[in-house]
C-alpha cells in the first residue's frame, strides 16, 4: 500500500527563529498522526534547528535542493553528505523552480536522484508541465521524458524509495488549482509511465504527491482521488494553521 505524504516546500522563506517556531507548532499536532508521513523542507540555513526541533517526533526534514556532486570548487551548493549530518531523510529534485531559474534538466535531475539514493536519502522528484504544453497537447510527452530523465538507471529497488510530485507549473504559487480530474488524470498518466519502467508492482507502490496551489480548503477532495497519495505544498505549509488541516484531511483518507 502506498504512503500518504505531506510536505511543506517552504522556499525562501523564514529567518531560523520562525522556522523553528513553525516546526514546533507542527510536532505539537503531529502528535496525533499516526497513518501520514510529515515532512517539512526550510531552507539550509535552519535544516539543522528544524532537524532538532523535530527529533524524537514524526516529522521528517528535507532539503530543498542538493548538487550531484560530493564536494569541491561548487560555489554556493550544498552536498548530500552535508544535509545527511544534520538529520534529513528527504531531498525535493527538480523542482519547477529549480528548472525554470536555475537551469536544472532531466539530466541534472537524474544525476542528482543517484547522489541522494546513494547517500540513503529519499528523493521528492518533482515533474509537471508548463500551461503552453498543456494547451499544445504535450503533457504526456512532457512527463514522459521528465520520469524517464529521472529514472534513468534506477532499479526498481531504488525507485520504490522515491516519491514524485506531479506539479503543473501553471498551478505553481498561482492560486489556480488543478482540477480534481486533471490532477487524477495526471496522475494515472505518470503511473503508467512508471509501469512501462518497472512494472506494476513497483508503480502503484510509488506515492504521487500533487503540488500546485494546495490548502486547507482543495486538498480533501485532490487526495479522495484515487492516484493522489499527498502533497507538496508551498503557499499554504507556511503557516501552522493551514499545513496542518491539510495533514488532518490527508489523515482523515489514509
Ligand atoms: P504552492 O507551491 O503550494 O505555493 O503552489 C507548491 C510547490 O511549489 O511545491
Amino acid at each position: 500500500m502506498r504512503k500518504y505524504v505531506i510536505a511543506g516546500n517552504w522556499k525562501m522563506n523564514k529567518i531560523v527563529a520562525e522556522s523553528v517556531t513553525l516546526a514546533q507548532e507542527i510536532v505539537e499536532v503531529a502528535k496525533n498522526i499516526s497513518k501520514v508521513e510529515i515532512v517539512i523542507s526550510p531552507t539550509y540555513l535552519a535544516t539543522a534547528k528544524v532537524a532538532d526541533a523535530v527529533k524524537g517526533s514524526n516529522v521528517k526534514v528535507a532539503v530543498q535542493d542538493v548538487h550531484f556532486e560530493d564536494q569541491g570548487a561548487y560555489t554556493g551548493k550544498v552536498s548530500v553528505d552535508m544535509v545527511k549530518e544534520l538529520g534529513v531523510e528527504y531531498v525535493i529534485v527538480g523542482h519547477s523552480e529549480q528548472r525554470q531559474y536555475f537551469g536544472e534538466t532531466n539530466e541534472t535531475v537524474n544525476k542528482k536522484v543517484k547522489k541522494v539514493l546513494e547517500a540513503g536519502l529519499k528523493p521528492i522528484i518533482c515533474i509537471g508541465e508548463t500551461l503552453d504544453e498543456r494547451n499544445a497537447g504535450k503533457l504526456e510527452d512532457v512527463l514522459s521524458a521528465q520520469i524517464n530523465g529521472a529514472y534513468a538507471n534506477i532499479s526498481n529497488t531504488d525507485a520504490l524509495k522515491t516519491i514524485i510530485a506531479y506539479e503543473p507549473v501553471w498551478a505553481i504559487g498561482t492560486g489556480v488549482v488543478a482540477t480534481e480530474s486533471q490532477a487524477q488524470e495526471a496522475h494515472v498518466i505518470v503511473r503508467s509511465f512508471l509501469k512501462k519502467l518497472y512494472g506494476s508492482s513497483v508503480a502503484d507502490s510509488i506515492t504521487i504527491q500533487y503540488g500546485g496551489s494546495m490548502n486547507a480548503s482543495n486538498a480533501g477532495g485532490l487526495l479522495q482521488q484515487n492516484d493522489i497519495d499527498g502533497g507538496l505544498i508551498g503557499g499554504a505549509s507556511l503557516q501552522a494553521e493551514s499545513f496542518i488541516a491539510i495533514v488532518e484531511a490527508a489523515e482523515k483518507i489514509a
